[in-house]
């Protein structure tokens, strides 16, 4: 399957905002995506396939710490490996802007993302509690190291 990965577009949000709405119980509004196109922290990245928008990932960047924002794919696409390749683009990205780790929320509930993440390298480095208002759930921290001393190796393989 043919698939380009980009920067996220103004143009994008209805598009990004239909997925979010079948994906998260708390969906983001749109002018919240918009918000995060005008935050200079900020950097989102969507994966096209044929003129389709089929995945979005967004990340902060301070410090050295990139701090995952969000991931989805639509459900229709889901398993192909899209997650891994959009999670592996803020991985890049973040190193080649000078990150060393990064950091994100998810809930224990969440297997496909739980496990997405392991398989990345993520660890668990914590909680959050009651970070989830609509479910009362704890979030489970994870962080990776992405470093260039990370980089060499193919992300998704055997750590
Ligand atoms: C989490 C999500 C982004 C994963 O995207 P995806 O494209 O389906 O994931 P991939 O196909 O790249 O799978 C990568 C790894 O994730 C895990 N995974 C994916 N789907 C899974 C499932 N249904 N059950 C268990 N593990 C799963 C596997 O470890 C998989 O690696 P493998 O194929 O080598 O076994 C997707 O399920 C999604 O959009 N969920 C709704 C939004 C969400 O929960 N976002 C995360 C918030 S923290």
């Amino acid at each position: 399957m043919e698939v380009a990965v980009r920067f996220m577009k103004r143009d994008d949000i209805p598009q990004i905002s239909a997925i979010e709405n079948c994906s998260f119980p708390s969906p983001w509004s749109q002018q919240a995506f918009l918000n995060e196109l005008q935050n200079k922290f900020a950097v989102y990245f969507v994966a096209i396939h044929e003129n389709n928008l089929i995945g979005y990932a967004g990340m902060w960047l301070f410090c050295g710490e990139a701090h995952v924002t969000t991931i989805a794919v639509h459900p229709d696409f889901r398993g192909r490996g899209l997650g891994k390749m959009l999670m592996n683009t803020l991985i890049d990205y973040a190193r080649e802007q000078g990150a060393d780790t990064m950091v994100l929320e998810v809930r224990p509930s969440n297997i496909p993302a739980l496990n997405l993440y392991k398989s990345l390298g993520f660890r668990n480095i914590g909680w959050r509690k009651n970070y989830y208002i609509e479910t009362r759930e704890d979030a489970l921290v994870m962080m990776c190291s992405i470093g260039q001393e990370n980089s060499d190796r193919q992300r998704g393989e055997e750590q």
